[in-house]
């Protein structure tokens, strides 16, 4: 049985894991917009990866019988400067979704939440992939910086992602 602090919390998470697909889908017409197919694929896969996240902890939440209750989001950004700046922002996202998670991860030991505790383990692995892919992609653009033949090439390669 899960306390009702924790599934209050996981629902606010909830929350934030469909505003980050949110986000990553702003992010991906922007790229389109701009011409970038390959980085409009990686970004519209990362949309639907934070979709499978915010459903993941739902059913976890009903699991518990809890009852999950979407609230209303925030808009996304909707323009970026170039895509360094879009990928700096996706980690500086990641990086407070990081926090989130280790906040959920302190109240479940806090409350001796073993299920929860184990439940986020699988999060807190996702969250170490997530940086490192935005941290790759940010060192393939930096090491671009100013050649339009490493941007495209660098786009190209942003279009071979697949799912994982
Ligand atoms: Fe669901 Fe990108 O963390």
């Amino acid at each position: 049985m899960i306390s009702k602090k924790s599934a209050q919390a996981i629902n606010t998470q909830i929350n934030r894991e469909f505003f980050s697909a949110f986000l990553y889908l702003a992010m991906a017409k922007d790229a389109t917009a701009k011409g970038f197919k390959g980085a409009a694929n990686w970004f519209t896969i990362q949309f639907k990866e934070e979709q499978e996240h915010a459903l993941r902890f739902a059913k976890y939440l009903e699991d518990q019988g809890a009852k999950v209750v979407l609230a209303a989001m925030d808009a996304p950004k909707t323009e970026w400067a170039d895509l360094l700046e879009m990928f700096k922002d996706a980690l500086a996202h990641e990086n407070k979704v990081t926090a989130w998670i280790g906040e959920l991860a302190a109240l479940a030991a806090a409350e001796k939440d073993f299920a929860t505790q184990n439940m986020l383990q699988w999060f807190i692995n996702e969250q170490v992939e997530e940086e490192s892919n935005a941290h790759d992609v940010i060192w393939m653009l930096e090491m671009s910086a100013g050649s339009k033949g490493a941007l495209f090439m660098a786009d190209k390669q942003l279009g071979k992602r697949g799912r994982s």
